[in-house]
């Protein structure tokens, strides 16, 4: 039988969920969101016939499981109340606003004995998944240090709306464009992470010509209180370390994602780099490898192919072929208790402006 999937918030990504759903054979049967003629307009554009205002009437219906596509102060809230009604959750990013919050998304999941997995896309991309093959078959050995870059020049997401307005979104590029953090932490296996050290910067936060081209409309006397650039520092328990850098708005020559390692047997490195800010008409990726043979520096470039979602329709088609136990599922909660864990210590450590132990 066809998983049946609730959308809880008709978000940008409800683009990418739906048919990533679909495609693994699940129905999409209503969407919810506060906004009811925001859920209307994209349950016309696909074909659903059920919404609600009411997210509380969406989970007492018959849906198996929901997909949460919310600001993201409404992600703990919302996935814990899914999952005490006993639906499979698959969540938007970042999971949480923080460790705490995501640790008891967790619990609520284990408690219902049901799936909880978060949109870590760029997992999904061609390139990380070539990659992680390399990686498990033992060509790159330890990886010992890792650096993970998400760095825009003008890439403020809206101004005064919800992504800028830390009660709502948690905080800025670091909470938003962790993504890379994820790869990296993914690629090194998810080692426990010890001592973080990090600094933020706002300098242009409140500056309009560092806005993106995309996003949610300016919002009028709107908040802009969180960081537009940061720069950290990650030691974890076993001697690996990883470099982190993460902007909307920073001094950058162009918009770089990428994660690049060195481990024991080989180098390596995942990279798109944008046309501009946000548009990837004339991006570039990159995938490779970096080994010393006979005597040779040697450069592999693993090809791939092409994938403009970069990983959404595999993500979220990864979730409903893992409750229809056709795969592993992508992410786990485990893993995203440390991520946040590393995200609230670089926070923590910015604001004592000294290292925190974790
Ligand atoms: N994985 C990715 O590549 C990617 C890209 C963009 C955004 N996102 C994430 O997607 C999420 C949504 O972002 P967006 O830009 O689509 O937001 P958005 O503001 O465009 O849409 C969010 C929708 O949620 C609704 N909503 C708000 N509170 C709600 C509640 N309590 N219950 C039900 N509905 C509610 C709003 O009315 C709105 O329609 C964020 O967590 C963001 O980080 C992920």
């Amino acid at each position: 039988m066809a998983v049946k999937i609730g959308i809880i918030g008709a978000g940008g990504m409800a683009d990418y969920h739906i048919p990533g759903f679909q495609a693994e054979g699940a129905e999409i049967v209503a969407i919810a969101d506060v906004n009811e003629a925001a859920a209307k307009r994209v349950a016309a554009k696909y074909g659903v016939k059920t919404t609600y205002s009411k997210v509380a009437d969406l989970l007492k219906s018959d849906v198996d499981a929901v997909s949460i596509i919310t600001p993201n102060k409404f992600h703990a809230p919302l996935a814990i109340e899914a999952l005490q009604a006993k639906k499979d959750v698959f969540c938007e990013k970042p999971p949480a606003l923080n460790a705490a919050e995501m640790a008891a998304m967790a619990a609520a999941a284990a408690k219902a004995k049901k799936m909880l997995m978060f949109n870590f896309n760029n997992r999904a991309r061609p390139e990380s998944q070539a990659m992680m093959n390399y990686i498990r078959r033992g060509a790159v050995g330890e990886i010992q240090s890792a650096q993970a870059l998400w760095i825009r020049r003008t890439g403020i997401p809206g101004f005064g709306g919800w992504f800028t307005n830390k009660e709502l979104s948690g905080g800025g590029p670091v909470i938003d464009l962790l993504h890379m953090i994820d790869l990296a932490l993914y690629f090194m296996g998810y080692p426990e992470p010890e001592w973080a050290l990090g600094q933020t910067f706002d300098t242009f936060i409140k500056d309009k010509a560092f806005k993106g081209p995309w996003g949610i409309p300016d919002v009028a006397k709107g908040v802009n209180n969180v960081e537009a650039a940061a720069h950290g520092f990650i030691r974890f328990k076993d001697g690996q370390v990883l470099f982190l850098r993460n902007s909307w708005a920073e001094m950058n020559k162009r918009e770089e994602v990428s994660v690049t390692f060195q481990g024991t047997k080989a180098g390596g490195m995942v990279r798109r780099l944008f046309g501009r800010d946000g548009l990837d008409d004339t991006s570039i990726d990159n995938c490779e490898l970096y080994v010393q043979e006979y005597g040779r520096s040697v450069n592999r470039e693993i090809i791939t192919d092409a994938d403009p979602t970069m990983g959404r329709l595999a993500a979220a088609s990864n979730f409903v072929s893992t409750l229809n136990g056709k795969s592993k599922p992508l992410n786990t909660p485990d893993e995203a208790i440390k991520l946040m864990k590393i995200i609230d210590a670089v926070y923590a450590s910015a604001k004592e402006g000294a290292p925190v132990k974790l």
